[in-house]
């Protein structure tokens, strides 16, 4: 039987930090809010010439080198990606040319926050049903850019950043089993309002960005995520004391306390990141496992439990040996 298995992992912040502090000097808020209502204390923002694909690219490159692969070796690419560099080409086709890849699929997936573990779920599934060997699966995000950077109750929330894996075919596992759900009768929670479709002058003049309805979303959110670390340990017959590390979607310290308390694990084995990064939807979930990873905290063998929950909404797990 054939698994799939994370050999690599990169990730890439822009250079830029935004503090709580520079945001106090742009909307009314101030870093207590901040901190108490999120655990936020800063996050990174894309320079004017950057763009998701050079986020991507990085972290790419990164897992890559981390892998001991080379881009000859990648016959698959996905991109979880809410943000991409253009309408069309997929920023995975983007990234395919800049890798210097011919030929593999690459495409773009769209699953706002759970995006990644989307992805990690669909690589899976090619890897196992053997259609692909080696693939390069990504969340890559530039929030900033779909950002009211007036609107208080959500510029404070958001950041940009990647992070990327190698998943290869392998004899053992790898990943376990994965999870993935959506409900849209949830989409006007949280959401940007406008599309290419609905508004093209507006979205090409960037008058379009983020709403939402953040203690709705909080308490679904919470709520749902409780119940999908049940859905995932009953499917792998599993109980809470199995999982090594929880690597949860990072959006809110609150709502990440509140699936550690669910698994009666101790925040001691969770990689928390949203107090440097902010919530850097499909990116913050393999930003995280990369910097659990290079700290030396998820070792070889450690059974991870990947969740995120988003716009849509959209919320999904991953149970995966690491
Ligand atoms: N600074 C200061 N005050 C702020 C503020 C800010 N940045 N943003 C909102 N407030 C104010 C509100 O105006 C409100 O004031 P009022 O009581 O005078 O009306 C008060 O703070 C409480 O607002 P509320 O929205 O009820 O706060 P909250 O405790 O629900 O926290 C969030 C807000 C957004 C932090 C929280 O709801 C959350 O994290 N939601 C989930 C977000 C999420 O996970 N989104 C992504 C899913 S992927």
């Amino acid at each position: 039987m054939t698994f799939a298995r994370i050999t690599g992992t990169g990730s890439d912040l822009p250079e830029k930090v935004l503090t709580n502090a520079d945001l106090e000097a742009m909307v009314d808020t101030n870093d207590q809010w901040i901190r108490e209502r999120t655990g936020i204390r800063q996050r990174h923002i894309v320079a004017p010439d950057e763009a998701t694909a050079d986020l991507a690219e990085r972290a790419a490159r990164r897992a890559l080198e981390a892998a001991d692969r080379r881009v000859g070796d990648i016959d698959l690419i996905i991109v979880a990606t809410t943000t991409p560099d253009r309408v069309f080409p997929s920023t995975a086709c983007l990234l395919q040319q800049r890798l210097g890849i011919h030929g593999c699929a690459a495409f773009d997936l769209q699953a706002v926050c759970t995006g990644f573990v989307y992805a990690l779920g669909v690589a899976d599934k090619f890897i196992r049903c053997g259609s692909a060997r080696c693939a390069l699966v990504i969340g890559a995000e530039t929030m900033s850019r779909i950002i009211d950077w007036t609107d208080r109750s959500t510029c404070v929330l958001f950041g940009d950043g990647a992070g990327a894996v190698v998943l290869e075919a392998s004899d053992e596992p790898g990943v376990h089993s994965s999870h993935l759900h959506a409900d849209g009768h949830y989409s006007h929670l949280l959401h940007v309002p406008k599309g290419v479709a609905t508004a093209p002058g507006e979205v090409a003049a960037a008058r379009t960005f983020v709403e939402m309805k953040g203690n709705e979303v909080f308490r679904v959110a919470t709520n749902t995520l409780g119940r999908i670390v049940d859905e995932t340990l009953a499917a792998n017959g599993l109980n809470k004391s199995d999982i090594d590390w929880l690597v949860p979607h990072q959006a809110n310290i609150r709502i990440i306390e509140a699936t550690a308390r669910k698994l009666k694990m101790s925040l001691d084995h969770v990689i928390i990141t949203v107090d440097r990064h902010g919530n850097t939807s499909a990116a913050s979930v393999p930003l995280a496992l990369d910097q659990g990873v290079r700290d030396g905290r998820i070792k070889r063998g450690d059974m991870l439990l990947l969740e995120a929950f988003g716009g849509g909404f959209t919320w999904g797990s991953a149970l995966v040996t690491y």
